[in-house]
Parts: C-alpha cells; structure tokens; sequence
C-alpha cells in the first residue's frame, strides 16, 4: 500500500531571532486534509513555528510541503505554493475596503488557477461571512476585531491555499465572535481544507482538530490524539494550563 506523503512535514526545525533561539528541533507534519492543533503557554514559541513555516523568520531545518523543500524559501514564495497565513495581529489593510482587501488576497497573472488548491471567491467568502458582504465597501480599519478576523480568513482564502496557518483567530474576540470563528474553522475543516490552529482555548482546539501537539519552550513535548491530551492531566498542568 502507499504511503500517503505528508501535505506539511518539518523535521528538526530551529528558528530564532537573532541570536535568541527560540525553537529547538521542532518535528511535525499535517496529513492532506487534516486539522492539527499546536497548543502551549504564552511565549512558548507558538507563533515563532507558524511563522517559521510561513517563511516570516530565519530558520534551519527541513520543511516539506508535499515532500517538496519549502525551508529555504522567502514568505512570498511560501505563499505561492499554497500556504495562507492568518496572523495574530491580521494584517488588515486598514484604509482599503473589504472587498480590496480580498481582491489583495487572490492569486494573480500565472498564479491564477496554476494551483491544486482549495477553490474560493469573493462570492464564496460573502457566503461563509455575510457580515463582509454587508461592509463590502466600507473601509476595513472601521470593523470590529471580530469582523477584521473574518476579514484576514477570507483573505487567506482567496489564495486558494492547500493549507491553512492559523495563529489564534479567537484572542480577543466576544463570545458569539469566538464561536462564530470555532464554526468557520469547522466549516473549513469539513470542506477537506487542511488546517494547523494556534489555539489557545484549548476545549475549543481539542474539539476541531484531529491531532494535536504541545510547544512547551521551543520543543515538541507532547504528540497525540486530541482525547490523549484530554486525559493526560500531567501534560497540561506542566505545559498548557497556568
Ligand atoms: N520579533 C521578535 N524579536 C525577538 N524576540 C521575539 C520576537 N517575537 C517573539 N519573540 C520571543 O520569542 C519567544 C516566543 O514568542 P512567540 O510569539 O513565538 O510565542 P507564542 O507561543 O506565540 O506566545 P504568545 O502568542 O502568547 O506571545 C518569546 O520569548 C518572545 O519574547
Ligand atoms: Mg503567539
């Protein structure tokens, strides 16, 4: 039988910014169409793996995507080999409307429809936001933070991704936003998309995602099941919980 090769596979990655390192040989892969959640305390390097991954930071070590080396690669060309980034902070464009905010986010010239991705339009984003469609073309600094987090989804949609980096899209949010967006990802999740979740409501990521891993000061300290972390109380007092 074939192996299936990972959709996202880093293998001994390091990364840091300057000379403080702050990722110690991650290893960790995302199988096509599979939602993993990477957990942790504040500081434990969360965004840093994402960032990594998205080719926003120096890093060493091996990053495959499809089994292609995407390690050495700049965030732009990250990006065009299918990779969406959410940010924590969403980089919204504040003085363009929704709608160019979205446009911003579509591949362009040969890179239009050049990918095996996950097919999406404005309409679509409209459809899974109506929110957005009503403030199409209002400036996008005027939404609220709920909204702008609809906004930098949809966006990253537009790119038509193979996988989808989220980097806690619920900080902050009300609690009809914070399920909203938990609904979304379900939404994006059952749709085939594969998805990595920074998440640090962790009732929430356990309940999404299929497979999860624990980021305890720069290393992999925990790899299983969503239900293994859930019953391994050790593991969340030492790492998660404060
Ligand atoms: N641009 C930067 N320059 C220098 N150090 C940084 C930078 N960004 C993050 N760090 C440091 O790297 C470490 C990990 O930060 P990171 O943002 O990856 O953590 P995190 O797990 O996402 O936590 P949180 O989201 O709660 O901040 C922290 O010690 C942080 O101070
Ligand atoms: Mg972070």
């Amino acid at each position: 039988m074939a192996e299936t090769v990972p959709l996202l596979a880093l293998d001994r990655v390091s990364a840091g910014y300057g000379p403080t390192r702050v990722l110690f040989d991650v290893s960790l892969e995302v199988n096509p169409g599979e939602t993993v959640t990477l957990v942790g305390r504040n500081g434990a390097g969360r965004s840093t793996l994402v960032k990594a991954i998205a080719g926003r930071v120096a890093r060493q070590g091996s990053i495959r995507l499809s089994g292609e080396e995407i390690g050495g690669l700049r965030a732009f060309e990250v990006a065009r080999r299918g990779v969406a980034y959410v940010p924590e902070n969403r980089e919204i464009f504040a003085d363009l409307t929704v709608e160019e905010n979205l446009v911003l986010g579509a591949p362009v010239g040969k890179e239009r429809g050049a990918m095996e991705g996950f097919a999406w339009s404005i309409a679509q984003s409209y459809a899974l936001f109506p929110r957005l469609g009503e403030r199409a073309k209002a400036p996008a600094g005027v939404l609220s933070g709920g909204e702008q987090q609809m906004l930098a989804f949809a966006r990253a949609l537009m790119g038509c991704p193979r996988l989808l980096l989220v980097d806690e899209p619920t900080e902050g949010l009300s609690p009809l936003m914070v399920q909203l967006i938990a609904e979304t990802l379900v939404t994006l999740r059952d749709a085939g998309l594969s998805i990595l979740l920074v998440e640090q409501k962790l009732d929430i990521a356990l309940d999404i995602a299929a497979r999860a891993y624990v980021l305890g000061h720069g290393s992999i300290v925990f790899a299983g099941s969503p239900s293994e972390l859930r019953s391994c109380e050790s593991i969340r007092r030492a790492w998660i919980e404060v």
